[in-house]
């Protein structure tokens, strides 16, 4: 036994809230989007840090159904960073062995992006190392709301029966019904709020939440968060035994 033997294994699924990229580029006297391209620099670097941490599924909150709120060039240069990073990031997040997965409402987004987001999906389908998925236009309770009225439409249809609709049942309608719920989810610079992000599926997650903006989160950090996730104890509302 060694001295490890009272931890857990490392979390198997981790989400992150990335937040902080415009104070960081206010910090520099720089615009907003600034600071989103620096945010977009240090995605890469969680991804490649996952194998190493034994971090299956990543999850990340890129853009929510609140976003749109911002002005409409932030908003747009938002889109034209995440079409440009999809292009650019293809060929090394196959070669890497990353799964790559989209969750939230398409249906606003731009067509040209949705095809780049269902190519990446179909090249990387057959990945397993890393399972990256990309929270894009996402709202927790709007996903929830996605998910019922497809359920309904079944309902209606006669092929479900609603005394048979539990929780199991709903969850199998939400985006993520592929994925383990969150062990871990971190929320970066500072806030501590959970913004709409996986409200269902992080009903037993843990959360920490650090003061670094989003841009200086480095690998180093996020072996630190996960060395404390390991050191807790978790026990889903049972008494210990
Ligand atoms: C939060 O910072 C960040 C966002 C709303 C966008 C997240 C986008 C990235 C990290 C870019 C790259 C992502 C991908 C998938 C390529 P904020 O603008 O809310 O910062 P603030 O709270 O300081 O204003």
């Amino acid at each position: 036994m060694g001295r490890h033997s009272n931890e857990r294994p490392a979390p198997e699924h981790v989400a992150i809230i990335m937040d902080g990229n415009g104070r960081w580029a206010q910090a520099r006297g720089k615009p907003r989007l600034f600071g989103h391209h620096a945010g977009a620099r240090r995605v890469r670097e969680i991804v490649e840090a996952c194998p190493d941490l034994g971090v299956k599924y990543l999850t990340i909150f890129a853009f929510s159904t609140e976003n749109w709120k911002r002005t409409q060039a932030e908003v747009s240069g938002l889109m034209r960073l995440f079409k440009r990073y999809l292009m650019s990031e293809t060929k090394e997040l196959i070669e890497a062995g990353v799964r790559v997965r989209f969750i939230g409402d398409r249906m606003k987004l731009e067509d040209t992006l949705v095809s780049l987001m269902d190519e990446l999906e179909l090249l990387t389908c057959e990945n397993d190392k890393v399972h990256l998925t990309v929270a894009l236009n996402y709202g927790g309770r709007d996903e929830v709301a996605r998910a019922t009225k497809r359920l309904s439409r079944e309902v209606a249809a006669g092929r479900l029966d609603p005394e048979a609709v539990n929780a199991e049942t709903l969850a199998r309608y939400l985006d993520t019904y592929v994925l383990p719920d969150p062990d871990l989810v971190i929320r970066t610079s500072g806030e501590a709020r959970i913004s709409n992000f996986l409200l269902w599926q992080s009903a037993y997650s843990e959360y920490e939440f650090v003061d670094t903006l989003w841009p200086d989160f480095t690998r180093e950090e996020f072996a630190r968060v996960i060395g404390g996730f390991s050191a807790r104890d978790r026990r889903y509302g049972a008494v210990p035994g």
